[in-house]
Protein backbone atom coordinates (compact mmCIF):
# COMPACT_ATOMS: atom_id res chain seq x y z
CA UNK A 1 0.00 0.00 0.00
CA UNK A 2 1.57 3.37 -0.63
CA UNK A 3 1.02 6.22 2.19
CA UNK A 4 -2.12 7.99 0.27
CA UNK A 5 -4.58 4.59 0.71
CA UNK A 6 -2.77 4.20 4.47
CA UNK A 7 -3.87 7.64 4.97
CA UNK A 8 -7.19 7.27 3.84
CA UNK A 9 -7.96 4.34 5.21
CA UNK A 10 -7.21 5.91 8.59
CA UNK A 11 -8.90 8.73 8.01
CA UNK A 12 -12.01 6.46 7.00
CA UNK A 13 -11.72 4.32 10.08
CA UNK A 14 -11.58 7.62 12.74
CA UNK A 15 -15.05 8.68 10.83
CA UNK A 16 -16.92 5.44 11.05
CA UNK A 17 -15.46 5.17 14.71
CA UNK A 18 -16.91 8.91 15.58
CA UNK A 19 -20.19 8.11 14.27
CA UNK A 20 -20.70 4.86 16.05
CA UNK A 21 -19.68 6.97 19.13
CA UNK A 22 -22.14 9.55 18.46
CA UNK A 23 -24.64 7.24 17.44
CA UNK A 24 -24.29 5.39 21.23
CA UNK A 25 -24.23 8.59 23.20
CA UNK A 26 -27.78 9.56 21.65
CA UNK A 27 -26.33 12.63 20.38
CA UNK A 28 -27.20 11.82 17.14
CA UNK A 29 -30.48 9.96 18.12
CA UNK A 30 -33.05 12.78 18.79
CA UNK A 31 -35.89 11.04 19.83
CA UNK A 32 -34.18 9.73 22.98
CA UNK A 33 -32.29 13.05 23.66
CA UNK A 34 -34.49 16.29 23.76
CA UNK A 35 -31.70 18.46 22.34
CA UNK A 36 -32.03 22.56 23.40
CA UNK A 37 -31.03 25.33 21.36
CA UNK A 38 -29.30 28.08 23.77
CA UNK A 39 -31.26 30.90 24.30
CA UNK A 40 -29.82 34.60 24.17
CA UNK A 41 -29.18 36.03 27.62
CA UNK A 42 -29.30 39.33 29.35
CA UNK A 43 -25.53 39.13 29.83
CA UNK A 44 -24.69 38.75 25.81
CA UNK A 45 -26.77 42.30 25.35
CA UNK A 46 -24.90 44.51 23.38
CA UNK A 47 -24.41 47.94 25.38
CA UNK A 48 -26.51 50.32 23.36
CA UNK A 49 -25.55 54.25 24.39
CA UNK A 50 -26.32 56.43 21.88
CA UNK A 51 -27.40 60.45 21.95
CA UNK A 52 -31.21 60.75 22.38
CA UNK A 53 -32.58 62.35 19.25
CA UNK A 54 -33.03 66.45 19.43
CA UNK A 55 -36.68 65.73 17.90
CA UNK A 56 -39.06 66.07 20.55
CA UNK A 57 -43.31 66.39 20.98
CA UNK A 58 -44.92 69.41 21.52
CA UNK A 59 -44.54 68.80 25.38
CA UNK A 60 -40.74 67.85 25.06
CA UNK A 61 -41.30 64.20 25.18
CA UNK A 62 -38.94 61.74 22.29
CA UNK A 63 -41.45 60.08 20.32
CA UNK A 64 -41.17 56.24 18.81
CA UNK A 65 -40.42 58.50 15.26
CA UNK A 66 -37.34 60.20 16.47
CA UNK A 67 -36.06 56.80 18.33
CA UNK A 68 -36.47 55.23 14.80
CA UNK A 69 -32.84 56.52 13.39
CA UNK A 70 -30.85 55.75 16.63
CA UNK A 71 -32.70 52.10 17.51
CA UNK A 72 -34.65 51.22 14.35
CA UNK A 73 -35.07 47.00 15.34
CA UNK A 74 -36.01 48.18 18.86
CA UNK A 75 -38.41 51.00 17.76
CA UNK A 76 -39.90 48.21 15.04
CA UNK A 77 -40.32 45.77 17.64
CA UNK A 78 -42.59 48.23 19.56
CA UNK A 79 -44.37 48.67 16.62
CA UNK A 80 -45.36 45.14 16.34
CA UNK A 81 -47.46 45.06 18.92
CA UNK A 82 -50.14 46.06 16.86
CA UNK A 83 -49.85 42.44 15.46
CA UNK A 84 -51.54 41.83 19.12
CA UNK A 85 -54.91 42.92 17.74
CA UNK A 86 -57.81 40.35 19.21
CA UNK A 87 -60.25 41.39 21.51
CA UNK A 88 -62.28 39.10 23.29
CA UNK A 89 -66.05 40.00 24.90
CA UNK A 90 -65.97 38.95 28.40
CA UNK A 91 -69.24 39.89 28.72
CA UNK A 92 -70.72 37.58 25.43
CA UNK A 93 -68.23 34.91 27.43
CA UNK A 94 -68.91 35.46 30.62
CA UNK A 95 -72.56 36.53 30.89
CA UNK A 96 -72.71 36.36 34.65
CA UNK A 97 -70.23 39.31 34.76
CA UNK A 98 -73.37 41.95 33.28
CA UNK A 99 -75.00 40.70 36.21
CA UNK A 100 -72.46 41.24 38.55
CA UNK A 101 -70.92 44.99 37.49
CA UNK A 102 -74.71 46.19 37.59
CA UNK A 103 -75.06 49.79 37.92
CA UNK A 104 -70.98 50.35 36.79
CA UNK A 105 -69.11 50.74 33.20
CA UNK A 106 -68.18 47.59 32.91
CA UNK A 107 -71.34 46.25 32.49
CA UNK A 108 -71.67 47.81 29.21
CA UNK A 109 -68.36 47.06 27.66
CA UNK A 110 -65.71 44.98 29.08
CA UNK A 111 -63.53 43.25 26.53
CA UNK A 112 -60.06 41.75 27.02
CA UNK A 113 -56.66 43.91 26.44
CA UNK A 114 -54.72 43.54 22.83
CA UNK A 115 -51.47 45.42 22.13
CA UNK A 116 -49.88 48.76 23.58
CA UNK A 117 -50.18 50.14 20.08
CA UNK A 118 -54.34 51.04 21.07
CA UNK A 119 -54.22 52.68 23.88
CA UNK A 120 -55.60 55.40 22.49
CA UNK A 121 -57.80 54.03 20.33
CA UNK A 122 -59.62 51.57 22.75
CA UNK A 123 -59.21 54.06 25.44
CA UNK A 124 -62.10 56.79 23.32
CA UNK A 125 -64.25 54.10 21.67
CA UNK A 126 -65.20 51.94 24.97
CA UNK A 127 -68.75 52.63 25.85
CA UNK A 128 -68.05 52.75 29.41
CA UNK A 129 -68.04 56.87 30.52
CA UNK A 130 -64.77 58.57 30.83
CA UNK A 131 -65.46 61.11 33.52
CA UNK A 132 -62.18 63.24 33.28
CA UNK A 133 -58.32 62.71 32.46
CA UNK A 134 -57.34 60.23 35.04
CA UNK A 135 -58.86 57.63 32.01
CA UNK A 136 -55.58 58.77 30.25
CA UNK A 137 -53.40 57.03 32.90
CA UNK A 138 -51.91 54.03 31.43
CA UNK A 139 -52.73 55.12 27.74
CA UNK A 140 -50.04 57.91 26.42
CA UNK A 141 -46.61 59.11 27.92
CA UNK A 142 -48.20 62.05 27.38
CA UNK A 143 -50.43 62.31 29.97
CA UNK A 144 -47.62 61.24 32.69
CA UNK A 145 -46.03 63.78 31.10
CA UNK A 146 -48.89 66.72 31.67
CA UNK A 147 -49.35 65.28 35.31
CA UNK A 148 -45.26 65.83 36.33
CA UNK A 149 -45.53 69.30 34.39
CA UNK A 150 -48.95 70.70 35.87
CA UNK A 151 -49.43 68.37 38.86
CA UNK A 152 -52.67 66.99 40.34
CA UNK A 153 -54.85 69.14 38.94
CA UNK A 154 -53.79 67.25 35.47
CA UNK A 155 -56.05 64.07 36.59
CA UNK A 156 -59.51 66.24 36.53
CA UNK A 157 -59.02 68.00 33.05
CA UNK A 158 -62.14 67.09 30.79
CA UNK A 159 -61.47 63.94 29.21
CA UNK A 160 -62.03 65.13 25.80
CA UNK A 161 -60.06 68.06 25.71
CA UNK A 162 -56.91 66.23 26.89
CA UNK A 163 -57.21 63.26 24.45
CA UNK A 164 -58.34 65.16 21.62
CA UNK A 165 -54.31 66.77 21.47
CA UNK A 166 -52.90 63.57 22.80
CA UNK A 167 -54.65 61.85 19.74
CA UNK A 168 -53.32 64.75 17.60
CA UNK A 169 -49.98 64.86 18.57
CA UNK A 170 -48.90 62.57 20.71
CA UNK A 171 -48.91 58.60 20.94
CA UNK A 172 -49.86 55.70 22.58
CA UNK A 173 -47.75 53.69 25.04
CA UNK A 174 -44.34 54.50 24.16
CA UNK A 175 -40.44 54.45 24.44
CA UNK A 176 -41.08 57.96 27.00
CA UNK A 177 -43.12 55.59 29.23
CA UNK A 178 -40.75 53.68 30.61
CA UNK A 179 -37.11 55.43 29.81
CA UNK A 180 -38.40 58.69 29.75
CA UNK A 181 -36.41 60.66 26.81
CA UNK A 182 -33.03 58.77 28.93
CA UNK A 183 -33.74 55.43 26.26
CA UNK A 184 -30.67 56.74 24.12
CA UNK A 185 -28.36 55.85 27.82
CA UNK A 186 -28.53 52.05 27.40
CA UNK A 187 -31.95 52.12 27.85
CA UNK A 188 -32.12 53.54 30.92
CA UNK A 189 -35.55 52.47 32.65
CA UNK A 190 -37.32 55.51 34.42
CA UNK A 191 -40.46 55.69 36.69
CA UNK A 192 -42.33 58.47 34.53
CA UNK A 193 -45.97 57.74 36.03
CA UNK A 194 -45.47 60.06 39.43
CA UNK A 195 -48.01 58.28 41.99
CA UNK A 196 -45.39 55.25 42.02
CA UNK A 197 -42.81 57.04 43.68
CA UNK A 198 -45.49 58.65 45.58
CA UNK A 199 -47.46 55.35 46.86
CA UNK A 200 -44.26 52.85 47.18
CA UNK A 201 -41.55 55.69 48.13
CA UNK A 202 -38.25 54.14 49.58
CA UNK A 203 -39.60 50.45 49.14
CA UNK A 204 -39.77 50.91 45.33
CA UNK A 205 -36.00 50.11 45.20
CA UNK A 206 -37.40 46.40 46.73
CA UNK A 207 -38.47 45.69 42.77
CA UNK A 208 -36.42 44.94 40.13
CA UNK A 209 -36.58 48.21 37.98
CA UNK A 210 -37.51 45.72 34.71
CA UNK A 211 -41.13 44.86 36.67
CA UNK A 212 -41.75 48.63 38.12
CA UNK A 213 -41.50 49.50 34.38
CA UNK A 214 -44.69 47.43 33.59
CA UNK A 215 -46.23 47.81 37.00
CA UNK A 216 -46.31 51.69 36.29
CA UNK A 217 -50.02 50.10 35.08
CA UNK A 218 -50.56 46.56 35.28
CA UNK A 219 -51.52 46.96 38.93
CA UNK A 220 -54.57 47.35 40.95
CA UNK A 221 -55.05 50.91 41.49
CA UNK A 222 -58.52 53.58 42.46
CA UNK A 223 -58.56 57.08 41.98
CA UNK A 224 -58.22 59.26 45.36
CA UNK A 225 -61.56 60.70 46.51
CA UNK A 226 -60.23 64.38 46.78
CA UNK A 227 -58.52 64.50 43.96
CA UNK A 228 -59.17 62.19 41.43
CA UNK A 229 -55.61 61.28 41.59
CA UNK A 230 -54.53 57.87 39.98
CA UNK A 231 -53.21 55.75 43.22
CA UNK A 232 -52.29 52.43 44.11
CA UNK A 233 -53.06 51.23 47.44
CA UNK A 234 -50.31 49.84 49.26
CA UNK A 235 -46.80 51.00 50.32
CA UNK A 236 -44.43 47.94 50.31
CA UNK A 237 -44.22 44.88 48.14
CA UNK A 238 -45.91 43.35 51.87
CA UNK A 239 -49.04 45.40 51.60
CA UNK A 240 -49.94 44.40 47.47
CA UNK A 241 -52.07 40.72 48.77
CA UNK A 242 -56.08 40.96 48.20
CA UNK A 243 -56.23 40.87 51.84
CA UNK A 244 -54.19 44.24 52.84
CA UNK A 245 -55.44 45.84 49.99
CA UNK A 246 -58.92 44.96 50.92
CA UNK A 247 -58.14 46.35 54.23
CA UNK A 248 -56.79 49.55 52.97
CA UNK A 249 -60.01 50.42 50.89
CA UNK A 250 -62.16 49.48 54.06
CA UNK A 251 -60.04 51.88 56.75
CA UNK A 252 -60.28 54.85 54.13
CA UNK A 253 -61.48 57.85 55.60
CA UNK A 254 -63.46 59.62 52.90
CA UNK A 255 -63.92 63.52 52.89
CA UNK A 256 -67.39 63.70 54.50
CA UNK A 257 -66.02 62.25 57.65
CA UNK A 258 -67.51 58.23 56.55
CA UNK A 259 -65.45 55.32 56.19
CA UNK A 260 -64.56 52.79 53.54
CA UNK A 261 -63.98 53.64 49.84
CA UNK A 262 -66.11 52.36 47.03
CA UNK A 263 -65.65 52.52 43.04
CA UNK A 264 -69.69 52.47 43.23
CA UNK A 265 -72.63 51.70 45.43
CA UNK A 266 -74.97 49.07 43.52
CA UNK A 267 -79.01 49.96 43.41
CA UNK A 268 -80.18 46.85 43.74
CA UNK A 269 -78.46 45.44 46.68
CA UNK A 270 -77.44 48.62 48.27
CA UNK A 271 -73.90 47.17 48.33
CA UNK A 272 -70.73 49.43 48.33
CA UNK A 273 -68.64 47.57 46.03
CA UNK A 274 -64.74 47.58 44.51
CA UNK A 275 -63.63 47.11 40.93
CA UNK A 276 -60.53 45.10 41.08
CA UNK A 277 -58.33 46.19 37.88
CA UNK A 278 -55.14 43.79 36.01
CA UNK A 279 -53.48 43.40 39.26
CA UNK A 280 -50.44 41.52 37.19
CA UNK A 281 -47.19 43.20 38.91
CA UNK A 282 -48.83 42.68 42.59
CA UNK A 283 -50.14 39.00 41.48
CA UNK A 284 -46.37 38.36 39.97
CA UNK A 285 -44.27 39.52 43.28
CA UNK A 286 -46.26 37.16 45.42
CA UNK A 287 -45.46 34.59 43.35
CA UNK A 288 -42.20 31.97 42.80
CA UNK A 289 -40.09 33.45 40.22
CA UNK A 290 -40.17 37.14 41.15
CA UNK A 291 -37.64 35.58 44.48
CA UNK A 292 -35.53 33.94 41.97
CA UNK A 293 -35.13 36.96 40.73
CA UNK A 294 -36.89 37.12 37.30
CA UNK A 295 -38.94 40.46 35.86
CA UNK A 296 -41.63 41.12 33.25
CA UNK A 297 -38.92 41.15 30.69
CA UNK A 298 -37.44 38.02 31.09
CA UNK A 299 -40.77 36.06 30.12
CA UNK A 300 -42.51 39.09 27.69
CA UNK A 301 -39.82 40.38 26.04
CA UNK A 302 -37.75 38.19 23.92
CA UNK A 303 -34.04 38.73 23.44
CA UNK A 304 -33.34 38.70 19.88
CA UNK A 305 -29.92 39.35 17.20
CA UNK A 306 -29.71 41.40 14.69
CA UNK A 307 -27.94 40.63 11.45
CA UNK A 308 -25.46 43.06 12.54
CA UNK A 309 -24.78 40.91 15.53
CA UNK A 310 -26.58 43.56 17.90
CA UNK A 311 -28.42 41.61 20.83
CA UNK A 312 -31.39 43.63 22.38
CA UNK A 313 -34.60 43.15 23.56
CA UNK A 314 -37.59 42.96 21.47
CA UNK A 315 -40.15 45.43 22.44
CA UNK A 316 -43.27 43.18 21.22
CA UNK A 317 -44.52 42.04 24.32
CA UNK A 318 -45.80 38.63 23.80
CA UNK A 319 -47.15 35.57 25.80
CA UNK A 320 -43.82 33.33 26.51
CA UNK A 321 -45.85 30.57 24.85
CA UNK A 322 -45.90 32.51 21.44
CA UNK A 323 -42.00 32.35 21.87
CA UNK A 324 -39.43 29.78 20.73
CA UNK A 325 -36.64 32.18 22.20
CA UNK A 326 -38.91 32.88 25.58
CA UNK A 327 -39.72 28.57 25.84
CA UNK A 328 -36.15 28.39 25.75
CA UNK A 329 -35.43 30.60 28.63
CA UNK A 330 -37.53 28.41 31.10
CA UNK A 331 -36.12 25.35 30.13
CA UNK A 332 -32.89 26.31 32.43
CA UNK A 333 -34.79 25.80 35.25
CA UNK A 334 -38.27 23.80 33.65
CA UNK A 335 -35.91 21.49 32.03
CA UNK A 336 -37.70 19.28 29.45
CA UNK A 337 -41.21 20.12 31.05
CA UNK A 338 -43.89 20.75 28.78
CA UNK A 339 -44.33 24.46 29.45
CA UNK A 340 -47.81 25.05 27.38
CA UNK A 341 -49.05 21.98 28.85
CA UNK A 342 -48.00 23.00 32.56
CA UNK A 343 -49.53 26.77 32.22
CA UNK A 344 -52.65 25.61 30.31
CA UNK A 345 -53.22 22.84 33.18
CA UNK A 346 -53.28 25.66 35.41
CA UNK A 347 -55.14 28.19 33.23
CA UNK A 348 -58.16 25.84 32.78
CA UNK A 349 -58.26 24.63 36.30
CA UNK A 350 -58.51 28.87 37.32
CA UNK A 351 -61.11 29.40 34.57
CA UNK A 352 -63.55 26.57 35.10
CA UNK A 353 -63.23 27.82 38.95
CA UNK A 354 -64.13 31.54 38.20
CA UNK A 355 -67.05 30.01 36.09
CA UNK A 356 -68.45 28.30 38.71
CA UNK A 357 -67.75 30.63 41.82
CA UNK A 358 -69.18 34.01 39.20
CA UNK A 359 -72.26 32.41 38.87
CA UNK A 360 -72.98 31.74 42.29
CA UNK A 361 -71.69 35.15 43.33
CA UNK A 362 -74.32 36.37 40.81
CA UNK A 363 -76.80 34.16 42.83
CA UNK A 364 -75.86 35.50 45.89
CA UNK A 365 -76.13 38.86 44.30
CA UNK A 366 -79.94 38.20 43.14
CA UNK A 367 -80.93 36.46 46.52
CA UNK A 368 -79.23 39.85 48.35
CA UNK A 369 -81.23 41.86 45.86
CA UNK A 370 -84.70 40.17 46.80
CA UNK A 371 -83.77 40.93 50.31
CA UNK A 372 -83.35 44.12 49.63
CA UNK A 373 -85.89 44.91 48.28
CA UNK A 374 -88.00 43.25 51.01
CA UNK A 375 -86.38 45.64 53.43
CA UNK A 376 -87.48 48.79 51.18
CA UNK A 377 -90.95 47.83 51.05
CA UNK A 378 -91.00 47.22 54.50
CA UNK A 379 -92.10 43.34 53.72
CA UNK A 380 -93.04 41.26 56.57
CA UNK A 381 -90.41 38.92 57.50
CA UNK A 382 -87.81 41.40 55.93
CA UNK A 383 -84.06 41.43 57.14
CA UNK A 384 -83.55 44.58 59.31
CA UNK A 385 -81.06 47.22 58.33
CA UNK A 386 -78.13 46.08 60.35
CA UNK A 387 -78.88 42.08 59.04
CA UNK A 388 -78.45 43.78 55.27
CA UNK A 389 -75.32 45.55 56.18
CA UNK A 390 -73.61 42.40 56.99
CA UNK A 391 -74.55 41.08 54.30
CA UNK A 392 -73.51 43.45 51.49
CA UNK A 393 -70.40 43.02 53.47
CA UNK A 394 -69.70 39.43 52.82
CA UNK A 395 -70.85 40.72 49.62
CA UNK A 396 -68.36 43.20 48.52
CA UNK A 397 -65.95 41.07 50.23
CA UNK A 398 -66.89 37.89 47.50
CA UNK A 399 -67.12 40.61 45.19
CA UNK A 400 -63.71 41.83 45.63
CA UNK A 401 -61.41 38.39 45.89
CA UNK A 402 -63.22 36.90 43.02
CA UNK A 403 -62.85 39.90 40.51
CA UNK A 404 -59.45 40.33 41.69
CA UNK A 405 -58.34 36.95 40.63
CA UNK A 406 -61.32 37.34 36.93
CA UNK A 407 -59.19 40.36 36.20
CA UNK A 408 -55.73 39.24 36.28
CA UNK A 409 -54.67 38.27 32.76
CA UNK A 410 -52.52 35.29 33.60
CA UNK A 411 -55.28 33.48 34.24
CA UNK A 412 -53.39 32.14 36.82
CA UNK A 413 -50.21 31.45 35.53
CA UNK A 414 -48.57 33.98 37.74
CA UNK A 415 -49.76 32.76 40.65
CA UNK A 416 -51.95 29.50 40.88
CA UNK A 417 -51.94 29.56 44.65
CA UNK A 418 -53.07 33.47 44.70
CA UNK A 419 -55.75 32.55 42.13
CA UNK A 420 -56.90 29.60 44.44
CA UNK A 421 -56.80 31.51 47.33
CA UNK A 422 -58.83 34.52 46.50
CA UNK A 423 -61.14 31.84 44.72
CA UNK A 424 -61.22 30.08 47.89
CA UNK A 425 -62.15 32.88 49.79
CA UNK A 426 -65.02 34.27 47.67
CA UNK A 427 -66.59 30.91 47.45
CA UNK A 428 -66.41 31.49 51.77
CA UNK A 429 -67.53 34.55 51.96
CA UNK A 430 -71.22 33.52 49.23
CA UNK A 431 -71.42 30.35 51.39
CA UNK A 432 -71.52 33.00 54.80
CA UNK A 433 -74.20 35.32 53.06
CA UNK A 434 -76.19 32.71 51.69
CA UNK A 435 -76.69 31.20 54.78
CA UNK A 436 -77.15 34.37 56.59
CA UNK A 437 -79.87 35.37 53.49
CA UNK A 438 -81.30 31.48 54.30
CA UNK A 439 -81.09 30.46 50.45
CA UNK A 440 -79.36 26.89 49.32
CA UNK A 441 -75.83 27.90 48.03
C1 LIG B 1 -43.40 49.19 28.28
C2 LIG B 1 -42.08 49.63 28.64
C3 LIG B 1 -41.08 49.95 27.55
C4 LIG B 1 -41.26 50.71 26.44
C5 LIG B 1 -42.54 51.35 25.95
C6 LIG B 1 -39.98 50.82 25.79
N1 LIG B 1 -39.05 50.11 26.50
FE1 LIG B 1 -37.07 49.92 26.05
N2 LIG B 1 -36.86 48.58 27.56
C7 LIG B 1 -37.85 48.21 28.44
C8 LIG B 1 -37.36 47.15 29.30
C9 LIG B 1 -38.13 46.47 30.40
C10 LIG B 1 -36.03 46.90 28.89
C11 LIG B 1 -35.09 45.86 29.46
C12 LIG B 1 -34.32 46.46 30.56
C13 LIG B 1 -33.56 45.42 31.31
O1 LIG B 1 -34.13 44.79 32.15
O2 LIG B 1 -32.40 45.23 31.00
C14 LIG B 1 -35.75 47.84 27.82
C15 LIG B 1 -34.50 47.95 27.18
C16 LIG B 1 -34.18 48.95 26.26
C17 LIG B 1 -32.85 49.26 25.80
C18 LIG B 1 -31.56 48.59 26.26
C19 LIG B 1 -31.11 47.50 25.36
C20 LIG B 1 -31.96 46.27 25.46
O3 LIG B 1 -32.54 45.91 24.42
O4 LIG B 1 -32.12 45.68 26.56
C21 LIG B 1 -32.96 50.29 24.89
C22 LIG B 1 -31.85 50.97 24.11
C23 LIG B 1 -34.38 50.61 24.80
N3 LIG B 1 -35.08 49.80 25.65
C24 LIG B 1 -34.90 51.59 23.97
C25 LIG B 1 -36.27 51.81 23.82
C26 LIG B 1 -36.83 52.65 22.77
C27 LIG B 1 -36.04 53.44 21.75
C28 LIG B 1 -38.19 52.61 22.92
C29 LIG B 1 -39.25 53.21 22.03
C30 LIG B 1 -39.16 52.87 20.61
C31 LIG B 1 -38.47 51.75 24.07
N4 LIG B 1 -37.28 51.27 24.55
C32 LIG B 1 -39.74 51.51 24.60
C33 LIG B 1 -39.11 48.75 28.53
C34 LIG B 1 -39.68 49.56 27.57
C1 LIG C 1 -48.50 53.13 30.35
C2 LIG C 1 -49.13 51.96 30.89
C3 LIG C 1 -48.53 50.60 30.57
C4 LIG C 1 -47.24 50.14 30.79
C5 LIG C 1 -46.09 50.89 31.42
C6 LIG C 1 -47.22 48.77 30.34
N1 LIG C 1 -48.46 48.41 29.87
FE1 LIG C 1 -48.96 46.63 29.04
N2 LIG C 1 -50.82 47.34 28.62
C7 LIG C 1 -51.32 48.56 29.01
C8 LIG C 1 -52.70 48.71 28.54
C9 LIG C 1 -53.61 49.91 28.78
C10 LIG C 1 -52.99 47.53 27.81
C11 LIG C 1 -54.30 47.21 27.08
C12 LIG C 1 -54.32 47.94 25.76
C13 LIG C 1 -55.64 47.87 25.00
O1 LIG C 1 -56.32 46.84 25.08
O2 LIG C 1 -55.99 48.88 24.35
C14 LIG C 1 -51.79 46.70 27.87
C15 LIG C 1 -51.66 45.45 27.26
C16 LIG C 1 -50.57 44.60 27.43
C17 LIG C 1 -50.46 43.27 26.88
C18 LIG C 1 -51.46 42.60 25.97
C19 LIG C 1 -52.47 41.91 26.80
C20 LIG C 1 -53.37 40.97 26.04
O3 LIG C 1 -54.28 40.41 26.71
O4 LIG C 1 -53.18 40.76 24.84
C21 LIG C 1 -49.28 42.73 27.33
C22 LIG C 1 -48.74 41.34 27.06
C23 LIG C 1 -48.64 43.75 28.14
N3 LIG C 1 -49.42 44.88 28.16
C24 LIG C 1 -47.43 43.57 28.79
C25 LIG C 1 -46.70 44.60 29.35
C26 LIG C 1 -45.34 44.47 29.83
C27 LIG C 1 -44.54 43.19 29.85
C28 LIG C 1 -44.95 45.71 30.24
C29 LIG C 1 -43.58 46.14 30.75
C30 LIG C 1 -42.45 45.85 29.88
C31 LIG C 1 -46.08 46.62 30.06
N4 LIG C 1 -47.11 45.90 29.50
C32 LIG C 1 -46.10 47.96 30.40
C33 LIG C 1 -50.65 49.53 29.71
C34 LIG C 1 -49.29 49.49 30.01
C1 LIG D 1 -42.00 33.34 34.66
C2 LIG D 1 -42.55 33.98 33.50
C3 LIG D 1 -43.40 35.21 33.64
C4 LIG D 1 -43.08 36.40 34.25
C5 LIG D 1 -41.78 36.76 34.94
C6 LIG D 1 -44.19 37.28 34.02
N1 LIG D 1 -45.14 36.65 33.28
FE1 LIG D 1 -46.80 37.50 32.51
N2 LIG D 1 -47.40 35.71 31.78
C7 LIG D 1 -46.67 34.54 31.88
C8 LIG D 1 -47.47 33.45 31.33
C9 LIG D 1 -47.03 32.00 31.25
C10 LIG D 1 -48.69 34.01 30.89
C11 LIG D 1 -49.85 33.30 30.21
C12 LIG D 1 -49.61 33.36 28.74
C13 LIG D 1 -50.71 32.78 27.88
O1 LIG D 1 -51.84 32.63 28.35
O2 LIG D 1 -50.43 32.54 26.69
C14 LIG D 1 -48.60 35.44 31.17
C15 LIG D 1 -49.59 36.35 30.84
C16 LIG D 1 -49.47 37.74 31.01
C17 LIG D 1 -50.39 38.72 30.49
C18 LIG D 1 -51.62 38.43 29.65
C19 LIG D 1 -51.29 38.59 28.20
C20 LIG D 1 -50.97 37.36 27.48
O3 LIG D 1 -50.12 37.42 26.56
O4 LIG D 1 -51.57 36.31 27.77
C21 LIG D 1 -49.94 39.96 30.87
C22 LIG D 1 -50.58 41.30 30.58
C23 LIG D 1 -48.74 39.74 31.64
N3 LIG D 1 -48.47 38.37 31.69
C24 LIG D 1 -48.00 40.74 32.24
C25 LIG D 1 -46.91 40.49 33.09
C26 LIG D 1 -46.30 41.50 33.91
C27 LIG D 1 -46.72 42.95 33.97
C28 LIG D 1 -45.27 40.89 34.57
C29 LIG D 1 -44.39 41.47 35.62
C30 LIG D 1 -45.07 42.09 36.75
C31 LIG D 1 -45.23 39.51 34.13
N4 LIG D 1 -46.26 39.30 33.26
C32 LIG D 1 -44.28 38.57 34.52
C33 LIG D 1 -45.40 34.39 32.38
C34 LIG D 1 -44.70 35.37 33.05
C1 LIG E 1 -34.96 30.73 37.51
C2 LIG E 1 -35.67 29.47 37.29
C3 LIG E 1 -36.96 29.54 36.50
C4 LIG E 1 -37.13 30.06 35.24
C5 LIG E 1 -36.12 30.71 34.31
C6 LIG E 1 -38.53 29.84 34.92
N1 LIG E 1 -39.17 29.21 35.96
FE1 LIG E 1 -41.13 28.74 36.10
N2 LIG E 1 -40.89 27.98 37.94
C7 LIG E 1 -39.66 27.82 38.58
C8 LIG E 1 -39.87 27.13 39.85
C9 LIG E 1 -38.80 26.74 40.85
C10 LIG E 1 -41.26 26.89 39.95
C11 LIG E 1 -41.99 26.21 41.11
C12 LIG E 1 -41.89 24.73 41.04
C13 LIG E 1 -42.60 24.15 39.87
O1 LIG E 1 -43.81 24.35 39.75
O2 LIG E 1 -41.93 23.51 39.02
C14 LIG E 1 -41.86 27.42 38.73
C15 LIG E 1 -43.22 27.37 38.47
C16 LIG E 1 -43.79 27.81 37.28
C17 LIG E 1 -45.20 27.82 37.02
C18 LIG E 1 -46.29 27.46 37.99
C19 LIG E 1 -46.56 28.72 38.81
C20 LIG E 1 -47.69 28.62 39.75
O3 LIG E 1 -47.93 29.62 40.46
O4 LIG E 1 -48.35 27.58 39.83
C21 LIG E 1 -45.37 28.32 35.76
C22 LIG E 1 -46.68 28.53 35.03
C23 LIG E 1 -44.06 28.60 35.23
N3 LIG E 1 -43.11 28.29 36.18
C24 LIG E 1 -43.84 29.13 33.97
C25 LIG E 1 -42.58 29.52 33.51
C26 LIG E 1 -42.34 30.00 32.17
C27 LIG E 1 -43.39 30.12 31.08
C28 LIG E 1 -41.00 30.28 32.09
C29 LIG E 1 -40.24 30.80 30.90
C30 LIG E 1 -40.79 31.91 30.15
C31 LIG E 1 -40.42 29.99 33.39
N4 LIG E 1 -41.41 29.50 34.21
C32 LIG E 1 -39.11 30.20 33.71
C33 LIG E 1 -38.45 28.29 38.12
C34 LIG E 1 -38.23 28.98 36.93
Amino acid sequence: MDKKTIIWKVICGLVIIAVAVLLLSGVLNKSDVRYHAEALTRDQLTELKAEAPAETAYDGTVKADAWKAVFPYIADSMDANKNNDEIVDYLAKDPYLVNLYEGYGFAKEYGSARGHSYTLEDVHHTARPHAAANCLTCKTPNFAKLVQDEGVSAYTLPFDEVWEKINAEGEAVSCYTCHGNSAGDKGELRVTHTYVNKALGANLSAIDPATVSCGQCHIEYYFTPTDKETMMPYDSVEAMTPEAILAYYDEMVLPDGSVGFADWTQESTGAKLLKAQHPEMETYLQGVHAPMGLNCADCHMEIKMNEDGTVYHSHELVSPLASEALLESCAKCHGDTNMTQLVHRIQDQVTTRETEIGNKLSAFKDALADANKGFQEGAPGAKTEEELNAIRKLYREAQWFFDFCYVENSEGAHNSQLANRCLDTAAEKIAEGMALLGVEN
